[in-house]
Parts: C-alpha cells; sequence; structure tokens
C-alpha cells in the first residue's frame, strides 16, 4: 500500500502554519529562492551557515536535517545536484526518498517547497507525485503489529505547483502501488477469481466500463485449447478476464492491452526446481500491469477505447495436468505440441491474444508478460525485452519509456526465428532450440496470434520485481513495471 494518501498545494507562507518536518530542494549552486531567504533570516542563517560549512553541499540525493523554532520544527536541506541535470526521473526519485526519510522519522504529516522542486513544471509535478506515493509504498498486509508503526500520511505543497498534473501523479502512483499489491500477495490469496472480482470492482464503479469474465470451463467449448490444456491441471477455477472501456469516439478502433496472470507457475508436470519456486506467485505481473492501468484510466478516463484482457490460471501438476508431448488447437486454429509445460505463458497468451484480435479488430495490442527467465539473462533487472510486427506502433513504445523512464530494449523478431518454433507433428511447438534466444522464440510464438494487427510484446520477467533502484523501486517485491510507461502512450495517442 502506498501510505500517503492526501497532498494539500497552498500558496502561504511556511511560517502561516505549524510544520513539524519541512523539505527544500537546493541545487548544487546552493542559490536559495525567495521563501527560503526569508526562512534563512528567520532562523538566523542556520541554512546559509550550514551551507558555507560544506556540511551541506546540493549535491544529488545529499540531506542535512537542521532543527528550527517551535512553528518549524526540523528543516530538511535535499540535494538537487545540477540544475541542468534535473530530470523530471530525478524529480520522481527525490520525492522518493523524502517520503523514505519521513517515514523513518515516525511523523505523519510533513511539508516541501514546491518552488525549489520546479514543481510549477508539469512533467516534473507528475513525476514528483509519483515518487511521493512509490517512496511511500510498503506491503505490510501480512505483519501482525503494526500499529505503532506511524507512517506519514498527510503533505502540504508550497508555492508554485502545478495541481493537475500533480494530481494525475497521485493517480499514476496510486494504480502502480495496486499493481504491487496485486504481485506481492501470495497464491493462496490471490487467484484467478481473486484478479476477476478486483477487475469487477473497478468496472462496476465505471460506467463507461463493461466487464465481462469466462471460466475456465468454457475455454474448451469456445475453442480455447491451448489456455485450456494450462488450466486442466489446477484446481483453481481459470478465468480469462476482458473489460471495453468506452471512452473515444464509437468508430475509433481500440487499442487492447493483454496481460498473462499465472497466479503461480510451478511448471506443471515440467516442473521448476525448488530454488525460488516461491518467486513464482508473480508469474501475474503482467496481469497487474494491466490491472495498475485499468486503475489509472477509470480514475483519469482518457478519451480514447481500450480493451483490457486478462488470461489467468495456475500451473500445477498432478493427474489431470497436460502433459509434455500433448497437441492443442488454439482459438485461431493452429495446432500446438507442448514439449515442455512450463512454456505455459505463451499458450495463455496465444489463446487471449487471437479472441481479443478476432473480436475487437484492434488498432493495436500490447501484451505483458514474465514470460522467459532469458529475458534476465540478457537484460537482467534493468530493462523490459519489446518486441513486436510494427515499427511505428515500437517507435511509440520506445518514446513513452523515454518520457516514463521505464526502460525497454527492442530485440530482434526476424522471420528467420518463426523457423525454430516449427512442429514435428503440429503446426508449431512451444519451445525453442534450447538456451538459444529464448526470449525471442517466445516472442515468435506469439506473433503466430496477432495476425497483422500491429503488435509489441513486453518481456516483464527482469522488471516485474527484483529492481531495487532508482529509490522509487520497493525495496522488497512486485514493481508495478509498466503502468506508467503505457499510460504515457495512451496519453500520447490522444
Ligand atoms: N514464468 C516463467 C518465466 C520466468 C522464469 C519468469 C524465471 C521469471 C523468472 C515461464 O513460464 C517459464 O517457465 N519459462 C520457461 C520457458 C522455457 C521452458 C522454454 C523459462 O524461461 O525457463
Ligand atoms: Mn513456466
Ligand atoms: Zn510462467
Amino acid at each position: 500500500m502506498v501510505t500517503l494518501t492526501e497532498i494539500i498545494t497552498t500558496k502561504k507562507a511556511y511560517t502561516d502554519s505549524e510544520n513539524d518536518l519541512l523539505y527544500l530542494g537546493i541545487f548544487q549552486d546552493k542559490k536559495l529562492n525567495p521563501r527560503q531567504r526569508s526562512l534563512d533570516a528567520l532562523l538566523e542563517n542556520k541554512l546559509s551557515k550550514a551551507m558555507e560549512l560544506e556540511d551541506f553541499t546540493g549535491k544529488k540525493d545529499k540531506q542535512l536535517m537542521l532543527y528550527g523554532d517551535d512553528s518549524i520544527k526540523r528543516i530538511v536541506l535535499v540535494g538537487l545536484g545540477q540544475q541542468k541535470k534535473y530530470t523530471s526521473d530525478r524529480a520522481r526519485s527525490t520525492a522518493a526518498n523524502i517520503t523514505n526519510h519521513a517515514n523513518s522519522l515516525n511523523v505523519s504529516e510533513f511539508s516541501v517547497d514546491g518552488d525549489s522542486f520546479n514543481l510549477g513544471k508539469s512533467s516534473s509535478a507528475q513525476a514528483f507525485a509519483e515518487g511521493l506515493l512509490l517512496g511511500s509504498y510498503e506491503f505490510n498486509d501480512y505483519k501482525s503489529n503494526q500499529e505503532d508503526n506511524v507512517k506519514a500520511e498527510s503533505m502540504t505543497m508550497f508555492g508554485n505547483v502545478d495541481k493537475k498534473s500533480l494530481d494525475k501523479g497521485l493517480v499514476l502512483g496510486t494504480s502502480v502501488g495496486f499493481a504491487r499489491d496485486l504481485g506481492n500477495h501470495p497464491a493462496n490469496i490471490l487467484t484467478p477469481t481473486y484478479i476477476a472480482r478486483e477487475a469487477e470492482k473497478i468496472a462496476e464503479n465505471s460506467p463507461k466500463m463493461n466487464y465481462q469474465v469466462f471460466d475456465g470451463k468454457e475455454f474448451k467449448k469456445m475453442g480455447m485449447g491451448a489456455f485450456h490444456g494450462v488450466a486442466q491441471g489446477a484446481k483453481e477455477p481459470a478465468k480469462m478476464i476482458i473489460i471495453e472501456y468506452n471512452g473515444g469516439r464509437k468508430t475509433q478502433k481500440p487499442i487492447a492491452l493483454v496481460g498473462k496472470g499465472l497466479t503461480f507457475d510451478s511448471g506443471g508436470i515440467s516442473i521448476k526446481p525448488s530454488p525460488k519456486m516461491d518467486e513464482m506467485k508473480f508469474d501475474m505481473c503482467g496481469s497487474a500491469t494491466v490491472m495498475g492501468v485499468l486503475q489509472a484510466v477509470s480514475h483519469l478516463k482518457p478519451r480514447i477505447n481500450i480493451i483490457f484482457a486478462i488470461g489467468s490460471t495456475e500451473n500445477m501438476p498432478g493427474g489431470n495436468a497436460q502433459r509434455p508431448g500433448d497437441i492443442v488447437t488454439a482459438y485461431n486454429g493452429k495446432t500446438i505440441e507442448v514439449l515442455n509445460t512450463d512454456a505455459e505463458g505463451r499458450l495463455v497468451l496465444a489463446d487471449v491474444l487471437s479472441y481479443v484480435n478476432k473480436k475487437y479488430e484492434p488498432a493495436a495490442i500490447l501484451d505483458f508478460a514474465t514470460l522467459t527467465g532469458a529475458v534476465l539473462i540478457a537484460l537482467g533487472n534493468r530493462a523490459s525485452g519489446v518486441m513486436g510486427n510494427d515499427v511505428s506502433l515500437m517507435k511509440e513504445v520506445k518514446k513513452a519509456s523515454e518520457l516514463s523512464f521505464e526502460k525497454v530494449w527492442e530485440l530482434p523478431l526476424w522471420e528467420e526465428y518463426t523457423s525454430e518454433i516449427k512442429g514435428k507433428y503440429a503446426d508449431i511447438k512451444n519451445i525453442g532450440e534450447p538456451r538459444l534466444a529464448g526470449t525471442i522464440t517466445a516472442g515468435a510464438f506469439l506473433k503466430e496470434f496477432v495476425g497483422d494487427t500491429p503488435w509489441v510484446h513486453f518481456d516483464i520477467a527482469g522488471t516485474a520485481w527484483g529492481p531495487k533502484e532508482p529509490s522509487y523501486q520497493p525495496k522488497v517485491g512486485a514493481t508495478g513495471v509498466a503502468v506508467r510507461l503505457v499510460y504515457q502512450l495512451l496519453e500520447n495517442r490522444i
């Protein structure tokens, strides 16, 4: 959960109200703004003295706390580094450092000098709000004795602040927090049914949204043999969740967002080794990304049509589980040899992608999946792997990536790779040559199910959990990756 829930903006002077804790941004040139100068005078030049003594240098991420008087009890000087390097991402991580720091002091309220963090500028204001919320994120749902753990809940921003962008940042920060929560819940709580209920709750409260859910029992007769094959081994009922959001013109084709929602991936009969198998509760993080965007859209109501689609099940071994060698038929008619039951995400997505593609004829499809361990070998935790079939859609993804600072790196999806998933007994097989280009052959597999529709696949297996930097990333658990990137992309389309 994000702990910070209230942000108040005011043009008043700091001294007009009581402050327990006030944060001031100062660049490396150590120039004080007019508000800071009058505060310095009021406090017998404590600020300038600290800077003269070089106790505070203004360098990036350096902080110094001073004690003030009764009206302003604590003042924290926050180093912003060089002014020309102060990007919106710096604003985001600076804000996260601030809420982290405030939370360590057990205060329930604090304030910041908005002018000094450049919050009159739209991109900085949005990023700063995102950072404040993400920096305050903790997942304590299952820890007892949380009563005396005081967290910052309310903050006041002084000065000139772009309120609209700030509010958008608050929604996005909350939505990323929601995606993190979904990722962090364990598989015995967060089941496909749980995800479906959360999606339904959001859709119910949004007049422009239609919610539909298909139960695993229906998959076979719907022609979704690939999804069925994965779901058949699990006791927990599988779900395909579809939400139509009609924010744009009636005739406008929608953009489809598709998420892999494996609430637990044991590997099935091709069972995974035990070490770190617990992390496979995160195998639904693609669906968490879709859910995070769904929540943001329900609040921000962009004027665009969107289809949100999630394929959710467990992947389990057992007497009903599918076997290596089984042949299944996907929704678009293609037959698949299941040579490894642990390559299950692509089987689920095969049916959801072809269903969405046929039913909605979307203008573009983006899918999000913790699809391959191989992407961790290639890119580590720093970037999501992306690949697709359309140069211009890929450009949009890269632009949104640059603006949101959520890194992506394109891998080639040349036709040659398709020959590596050609089946022996069926049209295609669900794995390529062991150890060779595992992320790309998974992408080549998905490509078989999107027809000619422009499509980009995000392999988030390295970024959905694990990254600890920048400071707005969580200390443990799910990151809520790509929620901000996707919202940025949607906005760029309007
Ligand atoms: N969910 C996993 C991918 C994964 C592995 C994500 C490790 C994060 C960390 C996926 O379903 C999977 O098991 N993929 C296999 C594919 C292989 C059998 C071709 C993999 O990557 O090992
Ligand atoms: Mn797997
Ligand atoms: Zn998986």
